[in-house]
């Protein structure tokens, strides 16, 4: 794997193959050393366009226990506000040897103009571009959902059959994009709940029903309910009439939480509106994956990070070396 900057051109057994190793790195992770040898000598930059607080923590805590050096660059208080375009910016980090930068980018593209432009070698990730996609995003609720469904036996499965509701604020979700393409290609049967206001005009062209009322798609019984946080800041119009209003329909509240099948699981990407799109007894409650999805987060970024970087001089081979290699030995783990 060169880069990784969409799902939409996931091939399945690509999207399993990060799965299947995220599943070994967070084997590691419940070692009391959890730090690996694997990409010593490797430097990650972490260059965030855009706010983020779990998605930056999460790949720089993948990259450290994977024993790479990490640079944090974030673009306010940089030379990027005083105009320096994404070249310049790029070039920098080429000079500096950066081997993968892991891009978040509030224009939709930023990530393939980056891995496409010449500018730099290193294998970029995208860590979410725009209203476009965030599939390190939909990775990790692929693999909190085969989690839950398979326990330690989710190696090599899909998620054929699976039912999940994604609700809410679609239209300017890239977590919902990068999730209907993943969950298409692995099997799983994507429904859309939203206000008519916040339905994308193509979504006719995307693979996944469309329902507009939320307690018609939980007597459906999905088996994963994910509520998408209300995108305020990308609102430039009154999308619905108020947010008394929009919980009131679109939110699980007590009463639809407990209408739930009684193995359905609640996700939410993060960071939630409590009390908007999510009430707190949904978000607490023992349905809730949202702290599992944070910890997962960091194994399939760890998984990313392992198949774009390691064992590939120049990195550009396909095939990952066997996986005992990628985690290493107890011996090694403990230098
Ligand atoms: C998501 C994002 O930034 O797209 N959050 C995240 O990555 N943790 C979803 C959101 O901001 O609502």
């Amino acid at each position: 794997m060169r880069h990784l900057l969409d799902t939409q051109g996931l091939a399945r057994e690509d999207a399993l193959r990060i799965l299947d190793v995220a599943e070994d790195m967070a084997d590691t992770q419940r070692r009391e050393i959890k730090k690996l040898p694997t990409l010593r000598g490797k430097t990650v930059v972490n260059l965030f366009f855009e706010d983020s607080t779990r998605t930056r923590i999460s790949f720089e805590a993948a990259a450290k226990r994977l024993s790479a050096d990490v640079i944090n660059f974030s673009a306010k208080g940089s030379s990027v506000s005083k105009g320096e375009s994404l070249q310049d910016t790029a070039q920098t980090l080429q000079a500096m040897g950066a081997d993968a930068v892991v891009i978040r980018h509030g224009a939709s593209g930023a990530p393939r103009t980056l891995a496409t432009s010449g500018w730099i070698s290193a294998g970029v990730v995208n860590a979410g571009d725009g209203t476009h996609e965030h599939p390190t995003q939909a990775l990790l609720d692929a693999f909190t959902i085969r989690k839950r469904r398979f326990g330690d036996d989710s190696r090599g499965r899909d998620l054929d059959g699976v039912k999940v509701t994604i609700v809410g604020d679609v239209l300017h979700s890239r977590v919902a994009r990068s999730n209907v393409w993943l969950l298409n290609t692995l099997g799983a049967r994507v429904t859309l709940v939203a206000p008519p206001t916040l339905v994308p005009q193509d979504v006719s062209t995307w693979p996944a029903d469309v329902l507009y009322d939320l307690d018609d798609a939980i007597a459906a019984g999905p088996d994963a309910l994910m509520m998408l946080r209300i995108q305020l800041e990308r609102m430039n119009a009154a999308y619905f009439p108020t947010e008394r209003e929009y919980s009131r329909r679109w939110g699980l509240d007590a009463r639809r939480l407990d209408a739930l099948g009684a193995d359905s699981i609640v996700m939410h990407p993060g960071p939630m509106n409590r009390g908007l799109e999510i009430s707190a007894e949904a978000a607490d409650s023992p349905r809730s994956t949202v702290l599992e999805q944070v910890a997962n987060g960091v194994s399939v970024r760890m998984a990313a990070l392992y198949l774009l970087l390691a064992g590939t001089e120049p990195s550009t081979a396909d095939t990952p070396p066997a996986t005992d290699a990628a985690v290493g030995t107890e011996k090694e783990n403990t230098r």
